[in-house]
């Protein structure tokens, strides 16, 4: 048993990002060039990238580089500081599933942007492609434009996270994405704009949300986000109880049993957008043969959370091995 797990979660998550920044984590192996990829224009060491969330405030990139990941995605960062949902709000419910009802706690914009400034002469700078994570729980156009016009010169590329469970007021409507999605990208200026989808497995839902943010300037997709108790049946039979505050049901599961629909949503949007966007798969990534499924739907690159917590920092040589095995029969797409 990983003795991490002897500890409540946001405590383990606290000491991991600490051991993480001050170095204190194991190095990875020197890189193989046969894992090396091209996506938008940048070169990534390898497919692995640590998803949104680990690290809100981007304050342990260098250490991450070192644990192997080819990129990070930082955040989500709001503009201003955000306490995020009351405790307890992440739950470790064994046999690799994770509830988290987090909220986007995050210190804000300010110190985000200082330390991606900081990174930026880093050695590890070099190694590691940076995407930041941005959103607006109030669903602000000028927050995310603020957001979005200072991190952009920093950060390889910019996620807009429409996708959050957790938090009350993510409009969904079509117009609204697309107008978030206009704003972001006129101020990213060469910096991709990607978005990060919420589970969606009917093909149709999909593609009006796909075309209408590419249309937007959307450059790329990460599939998934949570699963909320609200789309529970996406999970199948579950051996768990799902974690409730004040008798109500909350937060977004991840873990091996989101894999079946981050497959689905790879394998359509691959299909909706065509052989050359993009596309990050995340979601229930515990193996690489589980990152082998995803890279076989279409997938150029994968993002794991959950199965680092379970895992740990091995879950990344074993998705680069898959992968190199992989792209010598010639399969993935990039
Ligand atoms: C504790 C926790 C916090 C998260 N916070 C964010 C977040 O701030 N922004 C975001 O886009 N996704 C967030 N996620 C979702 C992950 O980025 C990822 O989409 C999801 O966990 C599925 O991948 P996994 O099965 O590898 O964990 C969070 C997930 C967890 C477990």
């Amino acid at each position: 048993m990983n003795p991490l797990h002897l500890l409540p979660p946001e405590t383990a998550h606290k000491l991991t990002l600490f051991a993480v920044k001050h170095k204190l984590s194991p190095i990875a192996p020197p890189d193989d060039p046969a894992t090396r990829l091209e996506l938008f224009g940048k070169t990534f060491r390898n497919p692995v990238g640590l998803a949104a969330g680990a690290d809100k405030n981007a304050a342990a990139l260098a250490g991450w580089a070192r644990l192997g990941f080819g990129f990070v995605e930082a955040g989500t960062v709001t503009r201003f500081p955000r306490q995020g949902n009351p405790k307890p709000r992440l739950w470790r419910l064994g046999n690799g599933h994770i509830v988290n009802w987090m909220g986007l706690p995050n210190k804000g914009m300010d110190l985000f942007v200082a330390h991606l400034t900081q990174f930026q002469t880093a050695p590890e700078r070099k190694k590691l492609i940076v995407g930041a994570s941005i959103a607006s729980p109030e669903n602000s156009t000028d927050d995310l434009r603020a957001l979005a016009a200072v991190i952009a010169p920093l950060a390889d590329y910019l996620t807009v996270n429409i996708s959050c469970p957790n938090v009350d007021a993510h409009d969904h409507s079509a117009t609204a994405m697309q107008e978030q999605v206009t704003a972001v990208v006129s101020e990213a200026g060469a910096t991709p704009v990607l978005i990060k989808l919420a589970p969606e497995t009917n093909k149709e839902t999909l593609q009006k949300t796909v075309e209408s943010v590419l249309c937007a300037g959307a450059k790329g997709f990460i599939a998934t986000n949570t699963i909320p108790w609200s789309k529970h049946e996406l999970l199948g039979n579950t051996s768990f109880i799902w974690p409730q505050s004040n008798g109500t049901a909350v937060g977004g599961y991840s873990g091996p049993l989101l894999l079946e629909t981050t497959d689905s949503m790879v394998r359509n949007i691959r299909d909706i957008a065509g052989a050359n966007i993009p596309l990050i798969g995340c979601g229930g990534v515990q193996s690489g043969k589980d990152a082998r499924r995803l890279f076989t739907a279409g997938a150029n690159a994968v993002q794991i959370y959950t199965g680092l917590i379970y895992k740990g920092p091995r879950l990344i040589a074993d998705i680069n091995r898959t992968y190199c095995a992989q792209r010598q029969q010639g399969q993935p797409p990039a």
